[in-house]
């Protein structure tokens, strides 16, 4: 692996700061003052305005020394997920050991899943707070990607925003990239603020619309921290999205009619309320859905903007989106750059703190869409494990954003692993959303909303409008002898049978049910 990407030869021209200039330096040098064992801030959100050469850089320094037989580990926090050259470079090289708060790539999710990586899966509103409380020790380094560095020294964000405030106020030392790729129009589109403290200091949020400016366009920066500045010119992960498909479209269209039926009871405006849409292909295409929508006036406030959003933004459908991240395909890249005066105009880059703050998003009144890997017929909500032991990504923001919503959305296909496995199950294998905070559960088959309803009578329209016909037995049988032979009537369950119902997956791939310890 080479890092000689990036050699300070750039010109220096994006840095403005003159008494900044002579910290110009490479990322073999910056990484190279990284000590074994330290805690490293690093900038990135959904794979866009990560550190793109000092991780890289780092990794080949670890390599080397692991080789030589030396022990040299590093402890990685950031935004959200971030690219193969940041998480992906670290984790081959075994060089974390821990990493929070959320990650999606297959090299790490291998390495967590086998034991090597300490994960801490957590909500991406926490992260900040949890670092000013101290909960998580000293940052010794933030590693920033930023636009520029303008001539007082203040930092012109990238594509993401999200820890980078909080990092660069807390850590010792600061290295920063300077990316020639990030385009120098994102200037101003950023709405940093600074008015958060700790308890008991802590004041109201300014924020009372979705498009509300509270803080400052640039970060601000200690000049005595800042150990290195690299140069690099580097593109951000493009995320390409699978054309929505009939399942994906089925699912989108059980979503509309159901808010055109909240429009016409009176329970939401004409323009509906803020929206939060989550991360994958089903939200993408929900996004895609609303272009062929009669809706207009929308708004959104959300953590990442995605391909579907900007199209809505394009269309009219959609006036503005506040975000923390810009998360694109390369084809809505360049849509993106082509038209950024119209696009600069509609977005807000917040920190995630903001973004996904439960104050905000309560007093806003989000309607939350997430995607999940399966629920159970109660209406508990598993979005991170696969079989109740393997991580596939993380919460994210969903816990942030469900739990304060004013109406939110948990979506899947019906069946996974090519209809062999039903994502509605008796009971999650894994539990992130609790019955008490989830208000409608989508398939392609239906929708079941679950609000006002105890839990048997959740149970029988989450079989009956969201199971695959091929599991709707099965689970309806389930839930018979469960309602004739449960100790507890409240939320009746086979305890021995409800872990093992996988389907024809579960049993090829681990025959032998889970049990409570006392049934054996
Ligand atoms: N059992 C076993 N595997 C399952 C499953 C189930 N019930 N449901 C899904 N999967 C597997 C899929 O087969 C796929 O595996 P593969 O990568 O080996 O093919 C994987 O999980 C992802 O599923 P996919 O259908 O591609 O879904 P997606 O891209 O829409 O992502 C989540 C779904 C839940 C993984 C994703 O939305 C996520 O990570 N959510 C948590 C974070 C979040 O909600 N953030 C929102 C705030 S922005």
């Amino acid at each position: 692996m080479t890092t000689k990407l990036t050699t300070g030869a750039l010109g220096g021209e994006r840095i403005r700061a003159a008494h900044l200039r002579g910290r110009i330096t490479t990322a073999e040098h910056a990484a190279s003052l990284i000590a074994p064992g330290s805690n490293i801030g690093m900038s990135g959100f959904t794979g866009s305005g990560h550190p793109k050469a000092v991780p890289l850089a780092l990794a080949d320094i670890i390599n080397a020394r692991h080789a030589a037989g030396e022990a040299f580990k590093v402890n990685i926090w950031s935004g959200a997920s971030t690219a193969p050259e940041l998480d992906g470079a670290l984790a081959k090289a075994d060089a974390i050991d821990v990493r929070l708060p959320y990650q999606s790539d297959p090299a790490a999710r291998q390495r967590i899943n086998s034991g090597a990586i300490n994960y801490i899966d957590m909500h991406l509103s926490h992260v900040a707070q949890h670092a000013w409380f101290g909960f998580f020790g000293k940052l010794h380094y933030a590693v920033i990607e930023v636009t520029g560095i303008r001539e007082d020294g203040s930092l012109i964000p990238s594509t993401a925003v999200g820890n980078n405030k909080t990092w660069l106020d807390v850590a010792d030392k600061v290295i920063l990239e300077v990316n020639h790729a990030q385009d120098l129009r994102l200037e101003g589109m950023h709405d940093i603020y600074y008015g958060t403290a700790i308890p008991p200091q802590r004041k109201p949020i300014p924020m009372t619309a979705p498009h509300d400016r509270i803080g400052q366009p640039h970060l601000r920066c200690d000049p005595g921290k800042i150990i290195a500045i690299v140069e690099t010119n580097l593109p951000d992960r493009h995320t390409e999205f699978a054309a929505p498909d009939a399942t994906s479209r089925a699912i989108a269209g059980h979503m509309l009619e159901f808010l055109a039926h909240e429009v016409k009871l009176g329970r939401l405006p004409d323009n509906l309320l803020p929206l939060q849409s989550g991360v994958g292909n089903v939200a993408n295409a929900v996004m895609a859905e609303l272009e062929n929508s009669k809706l207009h006036n929308l708004t959104a406030y959300t953590e990442v903007l995605q391909d579907g959003m900007l199209r809505l933004l394009k269309s009219g459908h959609l006036l503005s989106a506040s975000a923390s991240a810009i998360s694109l395909s390369e084809e809505a890249l360049a849509d993106f750059l082509a038209d950024m005066d119209f696009y600069r105009q509609r977005i807000i880059l917040r920190p995630q703190e903001i973004s996904n703050h439960p104050e905000v998003v309560r007093r806003l009144g989000l309607i939350a869409m997430n995607s999940m890997i399966e629920a159970d017929i109660y209406g508990n909500v598993n979005s991170t494990h696969i079989n109740g032991t393997s991580i596939m990504n993380g919460i994210g923001g969903s816990g942030d954003f469900a739990r304060n919503a004013y109406l939110n959305f948990f979506m899947t296909p019906s069946t996974a692993k090519a209809g062999s496995i039903s994502c509605i199950v008796p009971m999650v294998s894994h539990v992130d959303h609790t019955e008490h905070d989830v208000q409608v559960i989508v398939t392609e088959h239906g929708l079941a909303d679950l609000r006002g309803l105890s839990p048997k009578q959740r149970a029988a329209i989450i079989i009956r409008n969201c199971a695959h016909p091929k599991f709707r037995p099965a689970l309806q049988d389930y839930f018979a002898r469960a309602l004739r032979t449960s100790p507890g009537k409240h939320t009746p369950h086979l305890m021995d049978e409800a872990f093992s119902f996988m389907g024809d997956w579960q049993a090829q791939h681990a025959p032998v049910p889970l049990r409570r310890p006392d049934a054996a």
